[in-house]
């Protein structure tokens, strides 16, 4: 039996496959080069660990419809840089204010605000790069360079968060709203994630919708979930600080919908995503991680 919110043995077996894959190329970039403190900045938070969901999600999706997990590589990285970015730029002072991350100090206050800030744009640029430099189709490429960018941007991630901070200031928002700031400040990147891999591993039309209406509704979960999280787990747990939604007046789930009401939205959004899979060729996978990731202990 697996203990509660661990991963069940499908879901290890593709960390144990796929983590080497990922981990032995990410740094790889940031390496060499005149801005010796940027890279360290850069090496500091991706080496911190963190679980990899987007790009173990994007590897997996190619491999769903009959693609392979070397063709997404690419793209995964790519997913990871900007979701890095996106967790080293959340933490400063002008935004959620945090000093603690995958288990360590946050960027800003090992290296500084600048050279935070600095990070957080070289993750971003070398996201666009390495996809776009990487030996693939030239027409699966350019559609995945556009489905990062609308993940990331002001549509997606950056518009999301722009919305979150806007909301610290407005004392009330309905159910709607929320659901809105959180598919696009978590919801797009995963859905990007999901869609990416679809597109690098070949699939058909139908087969990318499904997979990219399977990943908007995991990206909303995922944010319920952190959101519960927050409210529920231990700093030991998550290796970041919790209770800081209640501290900054943040408005989640929990604080609309009560957590019972919270974890009940997190099963319909999951059910969702599991319906989605069901024309795919090859979806175990993606469907025990859509139930790992509703029920995951950090
Ligand atoms: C945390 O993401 C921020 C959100 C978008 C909810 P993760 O929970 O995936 O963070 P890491 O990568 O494991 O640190
Ligand atoms: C962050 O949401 C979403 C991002 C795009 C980074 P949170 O602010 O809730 O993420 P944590 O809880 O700090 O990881
Ligand atoms: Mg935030
Ligand atoms: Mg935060
Ligand atoms: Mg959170």
């Amino acid at each position: 039996m697996t203990p509660a919110g661990e991963p069940g043995a499908q879901v290890q077996a593709d960390l144990d496959r796929l983590l080497p894959l990922l981990d032995s190329a990410l740094t790889v970039p940031f390496q060499k080069g005149a801005a010796v403190r940027l890279g360290e900045a850069v090496r500091y938070s991706l080496e911190a660990g963190g679980k990899r969901v987007r790009p173990v999600l994007c590897l997996l999706a190619a491999e769903a419809v009959g693609g392979t997990a070397a063709q997404a590589l690419p793209g995964a990285l790519a997913l990871e840089y900007i979701h890095t970015y996106s967790l080293i730029h959340d933490d400063l002072p002008a935004m959620d204010d945090d000093d603690l991350r995958r288990g360590r100090p946050t960027n800003h206050k090992v290296f500084g605000e600048g050279h935070a800030i600095l990070a957080g744009d070289a993750l971003l640029t070398e996201a666009f790069r390495v996809l776009a430099a990487a030996d693939l189709d030239p027409i699966r490429r350019a559609e995945a360079l556009i489905l990062l960018a609308e993940g990331a941007g002001w549509q997606g991630m950056a518009g999301g968060q722009a919305l979150d901070l806007e909301g610290e200031q407005v004392a009330a928002y309905d159910l709607e709203h929320l659901r809105l700031i959180h598919r696009m400040k978590t919801g797009a990147l995963l859905r990007a994630s999901l869609e990416i891999g679809a597109v690098l591993g070949g699939a058909d039309p139908a087969q990318r919708a499904a997979l990219r209406a399977c990943g908007a509704a995991l990206g909303l979960a995922f944010q319920i979930q952190d959101d519960i999280l927050d409210a529920t787990a231990t700093e030991a747990q998550l290796g970041k600080r919790t209770g800081k939604d209640a501290g900054r007046g943040k408005i989640t789930y929990p604080t609309l919908l009560g957590l019972d009401g919270a974890r009940r939205a997190l099963a319909e959004a999951t059910e969702t995503a599991l319906c989605h899979l069901a024309i795919l060729p090859n979806r175990p996978s993606l469907a025990a991680w859509a139930s790992y990731l509703a029920q995951r202990a950090k």
